[in-house]
């Protein structure tokens, strides 16, 4: 039961959005409309690649100042993870998501609250992955790039 539950939601997912190209999309993938969690995650996709190009930014010159602002909005986007209105109705029947983005949102706090670096950074891009294992295949290649090597 729960596992066609998942290939459900798997094949909504593909149907519907969590595409490879969401740079140059220009209309909703999805017919009635992106959702709302649909553009939360685009938005925490560039916010993320964008703290990445920062973190690498310091790596290659130590005088470099990191750019505070998107780390701030992290912390905005991690909390509608929970609230924001998903594509598929189904996804919160269970506590599956709610586990994942609580893991999440865990990896996302330790990111932030301690030193930055590339472990605490790409433990919080695993997390993005884990989640997308249960629920999105489509993106997962796009989110692979966000790791720093
Ligand atoms: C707790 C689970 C979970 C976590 C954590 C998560 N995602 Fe998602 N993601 C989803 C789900 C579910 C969807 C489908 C949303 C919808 O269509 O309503 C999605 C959709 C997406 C999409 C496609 C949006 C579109 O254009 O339709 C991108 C890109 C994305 N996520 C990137 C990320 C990135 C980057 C991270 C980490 C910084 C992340 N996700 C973390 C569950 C998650």
């Amino acid at each position: 039961m729960f596992r066609k539950k998942i290939i459900f939601l798997t094949l909504i997912c593909f149907t519907f959005s969590c595409t490879e190209k969401i740079e140059k999309k220009t209309k909703p993938l999805n017919p009635n409309g992106d959702s709302e969690l649909a553009l939360i995650m685009r938005e925490l996709q560039v916010n993320t690649s964008i703290i990445k190009d920062e973190i690498e930014k310091e790596y290659f010159d130590p005088n470099a100042k990191i750019n505070n602002d998107y780390f701030k909005q992290l912390v905005k986007e991690r909390f509608k993870l929970n609230t924001a209105q998903p594509s598929d109705e189904n996804l919160k029947s269970t506590n599956t998501y709610s586990n994942f983005a609580a893991t999440y949102n865990y990896s996302v706090s330790n990111f932030l609250n301690n030193k930055i670096t590339t472990k605490n950074y790409n433990n919080m891009i695993n997390n993005c992955i884990s989640c997308h294992q249960q629920f999105c295949l489509g993106t997962i290649a796009t989110i692979n790039k966000l790791k720093i090597k």
